[in-house]
């Protein structure tokens, strides 16, 4: 039998429980090390930073739900994207798409550039990205140094919801030798996987939607050739931000429930995205699963689902900040992906330490707000977002 993903997010592929008492919740194997039955011989286990079983359950299923050779699961989403950047060299490029998660630009700009990493950002998205492939306005190719070695991006982007078109990227990327590395945090392996459109690897914040109820931090790294495996193995093993052997659990039990929480955050995010404009509240929304957003029809090709995040402003600077304040079923806090509605403002939060003149050029202002939404009923939350913004002095 071919498992499809709502299946193989609780069952993997091959599940040989012959270990585990035919467990069905797979156990949690607290365990710093294990013991050996003797000299050069080992169970498959040797110490939980090596390898951990109730990890490694976690990293199959992610592993199968991308559709990767490999996953590893790390103790957040920002020690799953250092790892990856362990991959490069003093000396070495990469171009990333202007619009991500802010901790992402901090650690680029910080930490890898001390390590001497270069970068160049530019909007990769949609209409642009016509303009650098087709009509040599921005192209690619103007970016490429001799030393760029990869392309990194979010798609849907964070916060802006620009959409890149991975599969075109990918043949770009693939014909120039550089590595593509996707963050597919907005969007969850239940509704796209970059890997099968042409990406080489992917990263999750498995903080947010994989592991779904906002009590845990993990990230996840999926990739399929073996050598990019070995060396992200060899970067976990080496910096140690491996998840623990509990919060591997806490994520598997998440992921169990992936389909039923997508599916539903998307149909109430689709009902909010429409109430908002049809209410007049919202002076600009950007749902990419409105079919005037100009990635709508990447998004159609490349995913199955246009997930639960949605974008909007309002009409000033303060009404955003009342907003924030009398919000009382929607939380105003910093995360996105959980079975809880969180509203979020990015300049004060995700994205304060990302350089003015950068949120400027990406349109993110402080009249801007992000609604990462749940799973609770869709009217109670058009009933709390409608009061908080009445109360907040917008007009509809
Ligand atoms: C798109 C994206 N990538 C990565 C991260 C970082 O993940 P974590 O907070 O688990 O370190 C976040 C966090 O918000 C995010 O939104």
């Amino acid at each position: 039998m071919e498992k499809e993903i709502q299946t193989r997010c609780i069952h993997l592929e091959n599940d040989d429980r012959s270990n585990v008492y035919g467990a069905i919740s797979y156990p949690i194997f607290q365990t710093a090390t294990f013991a050996h039955p003797g000299v050069g011989m080992s169970t498959g286990y040797d110490y939980s930073r090596a390898g951990n079983p109730t990890r490694e359950q976690l990293e199959k299923t992610v592993a199968s739900l991308e559709s990767g050779r490999r996953a590893f699961a790390f103790s957040s989403g920002m020690a799953a994207i250092t790892a990856v950047m362990e991959l490069f060299e003093p000396g070495d490029h990469i171009i990333t798409d202007s619009d991500l998660y802010g901790g992402s630009i901090r650690l680029f700009n910080t930490l890898c550039a001390k390590n001497q990493i270069e970068f160049t950002s530019a909007d990769l998205s949609g209409d642009n990205w016509e303009h650098i492939a087709q009509d040599g306005k921005i192209r690619l190719e103007e970016l490429i140094q001799p030393n760029t070695r990869a392309v990194f991006i979010e798609t849907p982007t964070n916060p802006m919801m620009n959409v890149i078109d991975i599969q075109r990227l990918g043949e770009y990327t693939a014909k120039h030798g550089l590595l593509l590395i996707v963050d597919n945090t907005f969007l969850s392996p239940y509704f796209q996987n970059p890997l099968k459109l042409g990406a080489d690897i992917v990263i999750h914040s498995g903080t947010k939607f994989i592991s779904g109820h906002n009590d845990v931090l993990a990230g996840l790294v999926v990739a399929d050739r073996e050598d990019i495996c070995d060396k992200i193995g060899f970067n976990l093993l080496s910096t140690g931000a491996c998840l623990s052997p509990f919060d591997s659990w806490l994520v598997l039990r998440g992921i169990k429930t992936l389909a039923v929480r997508m599916e539903k955050a998307q149909e109430n995010a689709g009902e909010l995205a429409d109430w908002l404009e049809q209410s007049g509240y919202a002076k600009k929304v950007i749902y990419p699963g409105k079919k005037e957003h100009p990635g709508y029809d990447i998004m159609k090709k490349q995913a199955s689902g246009f997930g639960a995040m949605i974008t909007f402003e309002v009409e000033s600077r303060e009404i955003a900040r009342e907003v924030l304040k009398q919000v009382k079923l929607i939380r105003f806090a910093e995360s996105l992906g959980g079975v809880e509605t969180l509203i979020t403002y990015p300049v004060t939060q995700t994205h304060a330490d990302v350089p003015k003149d950068v949120l400027k050029k990406n349109g993110v202002t402080d009249r801007t707000l992000r609604l990462a939404v749940g799973i609770e009923s869709a009217k109670n939350l058009i009933e709390d977002l409608g009061r908080a913004l009445k109360e907040a002095g917008q007009s509809g």
